[in-house]
This record gives C-alpha cells, structure tokens and sequence, in this order.
C-alpha cells in the first residue's frame, strides 16, 4: 500500500505507438502495446499525482483518475506533449514515436497501377518529441525518456540521455525474451547523470510502481 502522498505533482506521460497516414486507408506503425505507459500513468494517480496520458492508439482501458488525451500521428502527439509540458513537473516519454512519417498523404486511396511491380514512399523525419520538451527554457520538466536497445545498453542509454538532455532515462534490454514490447514484463536499468540502478525482471504494473518511487525521488533531489 501506497499513501496518496503525491498529491499537487503534475505528471504528463506519453504511451503507445503513433500512426502516420499513407492515405486515408493506410498507415505506418510499431508494435508498441502501451502497457508500461499506461502502468506508469496508474501508479502515479494511485498516489494521487494529476496524471495526464498522451495515447497512440492502444486497446487498454484508461487507468482510474488518469486524464487521457488520444492522439494518432507523432505531429499530433507532439502538439499535445507541448501544451502540457510547461504545466508538468514531470514528463515521462514512454512513446514509441515513429521516427518517420510519409512525406505526403494522398488524399484518395492509392491505386494499384497495371504493369508497376514496385513503389516509392518517400519518408520525412518526425519531430524528437521528449528532446523538445528538454530543451525548453522555461518551465521545463523532469524530464524521462526509454531507450529500448539491443546491445550496449549503457552505452547508447547514456548517449541518448545526454543528447536528448535527459535528466533520466530507462533502458530496456528487448533482445531479452519476455520483456518489453508487448510483454506484460519488463526489467529497466535506469542511468542519469550522477549515478544508475537496475530494476530487475517483474510485471509492469509493479514496474511502474518502483519506477514512480525513483523518478519522484530523483526529481525531489534535484530541486
Ligand atoms: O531515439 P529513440 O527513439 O531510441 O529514443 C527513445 C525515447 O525518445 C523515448 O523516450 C521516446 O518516447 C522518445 N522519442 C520521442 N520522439 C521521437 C522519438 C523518440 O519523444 N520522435
């Protein structure tokens, strides 16, 4: 049991994939599944955190006194992670954001063309939405980003931390079966600047619970 000792912490979380539109039938997305998200966003309003949730499209029910924001592309993703940033003290980005999005949306449903056995989608970058948020000058918040990597964890977990300044990031090791995309089971390492723990294997739902204790305690030693 929890006390609800997080009562007057804002904390905005972003969870799930994002879809971007190839035309009005077709879309381009990952296999994100939202749970750690949404796991994260639950034990933060159990503690009585106002909790705002940015969701890509995800078929999990909205966690008690959690306020949810749907969204589907990363532009719309982007637009709501900034108008609620400023207001956070908190802002995890547990997204998986598409890095790219089609350059242009065809308006029709594209066709089929007789005799072309092949086609061309040209790719635009995606805004980095968690390095917007750290790179505000005023009124920025904690701010906590994932690193799902396959090798050299720590390595690239520190490289995105300090590139995207980070003050906390948490890495998951996805080539370990059972654990990250889609499982209901994950192990972090989280590392910041002066330090790292590792938060072994166990369910998201008790994950997110530890991970709520770290970063609050994180954020209360750096004000
Ligand atoms: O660079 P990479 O995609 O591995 O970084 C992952 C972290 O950055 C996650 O916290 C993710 O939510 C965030 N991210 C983002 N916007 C993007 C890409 C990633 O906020 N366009």
């Amino acid at each position: 049991f929890k006390p609800a000792d997080l009562g007057g912490l804002k904390l905005t979380i972003t969870a799930g994939p994002t879809r971007e539109a190839i035309d009005p039938v077709r879309y381009l997305t990952n296999h994100s599944s939202g749970k750690m998200g949404y796991a994260i966003a639950e034990a933060a309003a159990k503690r009585g955190a106002t909790v705002t949730l940015i969701s890509g499209p995800t078929n999990l029910k909205t966690p008690a006194g959690v306020e949810r924001i749907d969204i589907s592309s990363a532009e719309q993703m982007h637009q709501a992670a900034m108008e609620h940033a400023t207001t956070s003290d908190i802002f995890i980005g547990c997204a998986a954001v598409a890095d790219f999005r089609p350059a242009d949306v065809s308006e029709q449903k594209m066709k089929k063309k007789d005799g072309e056995d092949d086609m061309v989608i040209r790719l635009v970058k995606n805004p980095d939405i968690i390095a917007c948020v750290a790179a505000l000058d005023a009124q920025r918040p904690f701010t906590v980003g994932f690193a799902a990597e396959t090798q050299d964890v720590e390595q690239y977990a520190r490289g995105k931390l300090a590139r995207k300044h980070l003050d906390l990031i948490c890495a998951n090791d996805v080539s370990n079966e059972g654990q990250g995309f889609n499982s209901d089971q994950n192990a972090l390492h989280l590392f910041w600047p002066q330090g790292d723990k590792a938060l072994p294997l166990t369910t998201k739902a008790e994950l997110g619970a530890q991970l709520v204790s770290e970063i609050v305690s994180l954020f209360k030693a750096g004000k």
